[in-house]
């Protein structure tokens, strides 16, 4: 091959690339930003502070693995390694007293399947599944849909 012809190669699939990588860069400044529509540095004002749902009634499960929301105030529970606020309610010792669901069995699983007396090491820390929810709006839409909609039952 001349020298000449592979210079045009090059430059060809340099120029290919580029047209790969703006037509990328557009198509990421189409998803919504989790900062909201404003511009990063300008002048805006604070939006209103959420107030957390604390009503005490139990949310419904959008899909069967959904960890529960919580549906009471959580504020100010302690949950480290030495303490576990969350458990002086919800371990199955003292569910029944204060009227808290216990932790369900999948809780006592470990990595393995075997069940173990107490709760397992991996559901120790709830709060990485399970959250509170607020009135705060939601930063982008969701259009999450019941797989029940997409799928109804009993039809083929
Ligand atoms: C003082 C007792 C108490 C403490 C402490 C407590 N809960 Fe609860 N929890 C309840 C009760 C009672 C309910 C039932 C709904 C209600 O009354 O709020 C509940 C409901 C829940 C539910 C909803 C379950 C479902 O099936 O809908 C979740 C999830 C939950 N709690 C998680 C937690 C987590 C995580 C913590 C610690 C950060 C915690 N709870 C601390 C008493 C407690
Ligand atoms: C790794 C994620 C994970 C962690 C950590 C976790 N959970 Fe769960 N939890 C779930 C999932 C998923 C469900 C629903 C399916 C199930 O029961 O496993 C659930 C269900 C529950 C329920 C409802 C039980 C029922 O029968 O309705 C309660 C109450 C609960 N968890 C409390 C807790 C508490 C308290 C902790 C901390 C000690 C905790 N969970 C830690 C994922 C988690």
């Amino acid at each position: 091959m001349r020298r000449q012809d592979r210079t045009r190669l090059t430059r060809a699939a340099v120029l290919a690339l580029w047209a790969l990588a703006a037509a990328a860069q557009a198509q990421a400044q189409d998803a919504p930003r989790l900062t909201g529509a404003d511009e990063p540095m300008g002048d805006v004002p604070a939006p209103p502070v959420a107030d957390w749902i604390i009503n005490d009634v139990r949310v419904g499960r959008n899909y069967p693995e959904q960890p529960p929301v919580i549906p009471h105030g959580i504020e100010g529970y302690q949950l480290s390694v030495t303490a576990n606020r969350c458990l002086e309610c919800h371990r199955r010792e003292y569910s029944g007293l204060v009227a808290a669901p216990m932790i369900s069995i999948t809780h006592f699983q470990d990595r393995e399947g075997q069940m173990l007396a107490d709760v397992s090491p991996r559901r120790y820390f709830c709060t990485a599944c399970h959250v509170p929810q607020s009135n705060a709006r939601p930063l982008v839409e969701n259009r999450f849909r019941d797989m029940l909609t997409l799928m109804p039952v009993g039809e083929e």
